[in-house]
This record gives structure tokens, sequence and C-alpha cells, in this order.
């Protein structure tokens, strides 16, 4: 770089986000440990912390073209791209194997920016909620959550840089989505954004991508950091159950339109268009076409995904009373839009003490010693 060429102070400013967080920070001088569900999932954390960089074999080498050819399930956006091509006058219309092979690949890589940015967005509100909580216990267990979540952030990132290429940038949608929490000055809207909602898309998420891949780095990765999330979804549903039966009808209304906004009005979810501007095609000129191919084949690439996710969201909402407060306002809406047959889906409230994958491993390495 020649001394022309430095970054200006543009090209700094673009390299950071700004958010303001109207939230106050509590200081408490009530160290009493008296939140025993907290304090048992605190130990738990520490016991099952893991280690970047000696409990995961980074010297394992990574062909991304036979990561993606070993798929035991074949990529959504690859799926829909496949059936785009058969469409008259499509711009996909030539593509050979290499090219689905190399779309697999970006959209890989697509998925993966995601899971990172929202990792670095998880993290900077689990350091909230270390501010904003005003109980002990909590400020203990959100601090460990904290140092999961750097620990996650780190390790996609890495993944993505050593084994994979360059990252995507983050979607508008988790963008507007996490920001909201950050600016947000109710400590409990952090709690219901972050670990009932995002991390019951995280959990979704990681899980399809794990099903999907037989790459042994990227599979041991995802079981460790899936072990952590299942820890921090039961810190938000055993945090928000002691602290809304003391809110008021309006406050629970407002936490009621939190979630119909976040999950029914807010449903459109954002395709990634840098894809395929590096597959080299305008996505303007493709995109008429995966519509037209989705609708006729009747594809719809995020459904079984929706399905996972709120099968993970609907059930820990219920036991915050969320469903059935303000005359089941709640449970009326989601209702029509057929969410509650997922009522009593999983239950990763306490999915946490049975996923434990690192412990699993611990103890599997002792006996065989
Ligand atoms: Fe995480
Ligand atoms: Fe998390």
């Amino acid at each position: 770089m020649t001394a022309t060429e430095l970054p200006g102070r543009a090209e700094v400013d673009a390299s950071i986000k700004v958010v303001h967080d109207n939230a106050d920070r509590f200081f408490l001088w009530n160290y009493e440990r008296n939140r025993g569900q907290l304090v048992t999932l605190y130990n738990k954390a520490m016991a099952s912390q893991w280690n970047s960089v000696t409990d995961l074999d980074w010297s394992i080498n990574v062909d991304p073209e036979e990561l993606v050819a070993t798929s035991p399930q074949q990529n959504a956006t690859v799926e829909l791209a496949r059936a785009a091509a058969e469409e008259p006058g499509s711009p996909l219309r030539n593509w050979s194997e290499k090219e689905f092979s190399q779309l697999a690949i970006e959209a890989l890589k697509a998925s993966l920016s995601q899971f990172m940015h929202g990792e670095q967005g998880a993290m900077i509100v689990a350091a909230k909620i270390v501010e904003t909580v005003p109980w002990i216990d909590a400020k203990y267990y959100a601090s460990t959550q904290t140092m999961d979540e750097a620990r996650h952030t780190e390790v996609f990132a890495k993944y993505l840089h050593t084994k994979l290429g360059e990252a995507y940038p983050m979607s508008p949608f988790l963008d507007a989505q996490i920001t909201a929490l950050i600016e947000d000055s109710r400590w409990d809207v952090a709690y219901l954004g972050m670990q009932i909602v995002i991390e019951s898309l995280a959990l979704a998420a990681f899980g399809r991508m794990l099903r999907s891949t037989e790459e042994p780095l990227l599979k041991k990765l995802l079981r460790y950091v899936m072990s952590d999330e299942a820890r921090h979804v039961a810190f938000g549903v055993i945090s928000l159950s002691e602290y809304y039966p003391e809110l008021t009808d309006t406050e629970l209304k407002e936490r009621q339109e939190f979630l119909l906004e976040n999950t029914l009005r807010n449903r459109s979810r954002s395709t990634t268009p840098e894809i395929w501007e590096r597959m080299g095609v305008n996505p303007d000129a493709v995109v008429p076409y995966l519509r037209a191919a989705a609708e006729k084949r009747d594809l719809n690439p995020f459904q079984s995904f929706q399905h996972g996710f709120f099968a993970k969201l609907v059930p820990n909402v219920r036991k915050l009373g969320l469903l059935d407060a303000n005359n089941g306002y709640l449970r009326e809406r989601w209702g029509e839009a057929g969410l509650l047959q997922f009522e009593f889906a999983d239950d990763t409230g306490s999915d946490y003490e049975s996923y434990d994958e690192v412990a699993k491993d611990r103890a599997a390495a002792e006996t065989s010693d």
C-alpha cells in the first residue's frame, strides 16, 4: 500500500457501526445468591466452557467442494437454483455441475457469515444484560454467556477465514433485529429478543447445518456451539418466568406485540443478493426466475426451517405466560397463523441438561484413557 492508498476516515468508519443504548445500568449492593436455578446454570456454564484452540482440531484440511458434494441434504438455495435453471430464458440455463457446486459453497459461506455476525450481536446483547439486569445471579450468568458468544464469534470467523474464504456482510434483517435490542431501554427486551427469539432461530439454523454436513471440524464446532446455546435459552426462560408475573397487562401487551413483530410481520427473510454477484449473475435478473420456479414447484426453502424455529420458540413463550396474557391476545394471533401446533413441541427450556456434547466428549475421553 502506498501512502496515497492509506485508509481514509470514511473507510475506517465503514468498519464500525455505532449504536446508542437507552437502558440504565445497575450496580448492585445485594450479593446474596438467592436464585437457585440461576446458580445451578452458572455452575454448569463454568464447567462446560470449552477451549476454541485446544478442543477443536484446526489442522483438519477442509476441501469446500468435497464438503458440499458429501452433504446428506441438498442446500435450499441450490435446490431452488436448479429449478430456476429449467425456466425458459433463465440466466442459469447454461449452468453445469461446477456452477451449482460453487453456488452451494457460496450459500454455505453466506450462512456461516450470518452466524458469525449474529454471534457478535449475541456477545454485545449478553454484555448488555450483565450491565442492565437487576439481579446478581443473572449478572454472573450473563457474564459466562458473553464469554460463550465471544468463542462462537471467534470460531465462525476462524472457520470462514482459514477454511472457506471471504465472509459476506451482515444481512439488513438480522442487523435491524439486533440493533433494536441493543437500543431498547427495557432490560427484559434484550432477553426476549435474544435468548427467546434469536437463539431459537440460531438453534434451528445450526441444527439444520449440522444435519447437512459430514465435515468433522464443522460438525464438532456446531455441536459445541449448540450445547452453549441450549443453556442460553434456559437462561432466558428462567429469568423472564420470574419477571413477567410482575408486569402489568399493558407492559405484557408490549412484549406480545414485540413477539408478533418478530415472527409474523417480519417473516419475509432477506435473501443474500451478494451470493449472485459473486457467481457473476445480476441478482435482479435471476430473482424473477427463482420466484417463478418456487411458485411452480411449491418450493419454500424456508418452510422446514420455520418449523424448526417455531418448535423451539412457541413452547418457551407459553412458559413465560405470554400466549395467554391479555385474554390470549398472542394465542389468538399465533393460532390464526397456525403456530399453536408447536405449543408443546421441543422443550428447549431444559434442553441444556441433556444436550451437553462437551460433557459427553469429556466423559468418553476419560473412559478411553
Ligand atoms: Fe452463540
Ligand atoms: Fe447464545
